[in-house]
């Protein structure tokens, strides 16, 4: 194994010694890198020195461990903060994770303590990180697009069925759209589609290992567009696991300039997969309170899995100024930016959904605000 390089940061010299101290018994697996005294030093230092860990004491002068933290996360995803503290500093702590610090440890620590909490952080992070770096390498053709939000109903599926005919037809991409909410996927009822083979058939034939075999297994809904569709009931989803998923992926990501996924609002294994090698998540909110306090939790599950704020997008569905908080107090609430805003259009998304005629593909609607805000979504997305 590679030693772990770890930067110490910490205002007292004193300390800083004494970790370096129990750090140099164990040279051969761990390396320190630096020393700061302060979290504007330590932001300085990272692209120095590129350490896996640093080690982090919350109150220091100019630029404490929390701001420090934060900005790591936003700037330097992939180094792992562990925070110090001294005992009653519950909040500070909660922030401190909240801010994206991977652990914690309370001062003062004896040797055991240090030595498994770096090892373990290390060890966790690390794998997940380097393998999605690989998977990033690793992707060609298509640019992998999910839908995804933490509380169901907010308009996931609308809003990718929608936004895949637009990126076929007004973006001319070729574009695959993957129902990969396994248990209740509903693209096929939004295009009036019941017959259909599904992913599930596909799993059943045992047709997962080739593009060629897979892609009997697609509806084709235009000249630009192809839809795989979710099993018709919520049993079948047991069948297709992980491995499944990837290999239709992957079949599939050479033959697409873009490929949208509507996925399921959980954090299975399918679903890690899928977010995981997505360049994109689109998180979907409503300005609901309930779906406004999930989608923070949410982010908050995705800032800890690694990804950075480039990759998840929060995009707000069903916007009226009728739910009594405005968009300015929802910017308060999350550091991500909002990256579109969809509104609310009871009529035209009712009689859309009702009829299995998605009104991104309607000519009396194409002028409507809810459709125009999907074609803006869209340009962004491919510009
Ligand atoms: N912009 C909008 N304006 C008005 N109604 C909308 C809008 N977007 C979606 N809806 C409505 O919200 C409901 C839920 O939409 P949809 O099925 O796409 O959500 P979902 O997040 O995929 O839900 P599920 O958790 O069931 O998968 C639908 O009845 C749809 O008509
Ligand atoms: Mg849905």
């Amino acid at each position: 194994m590679d030693k772990i390089k770890i930067l110490i940061a910490d205002d007292i010299e004193e300390t800083r010694n004494v970790i370096k101290k129990i750090l140099n018994l164990e040279k051969k697996l761990f390396e320190v890198v630096g020393e700061a005294s302060n979290g504007e030093e330590v932001i300085r230092l990272i692209p120095k020195v590129n350490p896996d860990i640093i080690l982090m004491d919350i109150n220091m002068p100019i630029l404490n461990g929390l701001e420090a933290t934060e900005k790591i996360t936003n700037e330097f995803p992939y180094v792992n903060v562990i925070i110090m503290s001294v005992q009653g500093e519950t909040e500070y702590l909660k922030k401190a994770m909240f801010y994206g610090a991977k652990e914690y440890i309370i001062k003062p620590f004896n040797y055991d303590a240090l030595i498994s909490t770096i090892t373990a952080t290390y060890k966790k992070y690390r794998e997940r990180q380097v393998s999605l770096l690989i998977k990033q390498e690793e992707r060609s053709k298509a640019k992998i697009i999910s839908y995804f939000s933490s509380k169901g109903g907010v308009g996931k599926s609308v809003l990718a069925l929608n936004s895949a005919i637009t990126l076929s037809k007004e973006d001319s991409k070729k574009t695959l759209l993957l129902d990969m909410d396994l248990l209740f996927g509903d693209i096929s009822m939004l295009v009036n589609q019941y017959n259909q083979k599904t992913i599930f058939n596909a799993v059943d034939d045992g047709q997962v290992d080739s593009y060629e075999n897979m892609k009997n297994y697609l509806y084709k809904y235009n000249e630009n567009l192809d839809i795989l569709f979710a099993p018709l009931n919520p049993e079948a989803s047991e069948y297709i696991n992980r491995d499944s998923v990837e290999k239709i992926i992957k079949n599939f990501e050479n033959y697409y300039d873009v490929i949208i996924i509507d996925t399921g609002i959980n954090f299975d294994n399918n679903n890690l997969y899928i977010l995981d090698y997505s360049e994109v998540i689109l998180f979907v909110s409503t300005m609901e309170i309930v779906s406004l306090k999930n989608t923070k939790l949410g982010l908050q599950v995705m800032e800890s899995l690694g990804y950075d704020k480039s990759k998840v997008k929060l995009v707000i569905n069903k916007f009226t100024q009728n739910y009594g908080i405005s968009k300015s107090e929802v910017k308060d609430v999350f550091t991500n930016k909002i990256f579109a805003m969809i509104p609310e259009d009871q009529k035209i998304v009712s009689i859309s959904v009702n009829s299995g005629q998605p009104f991104c593909d309607n000519h009396r609607y194409y002028k409507s605000k809810v459709a125009k805000a999907i074609k803006s979504m869209c340009k962004k997305l491919v510009e």
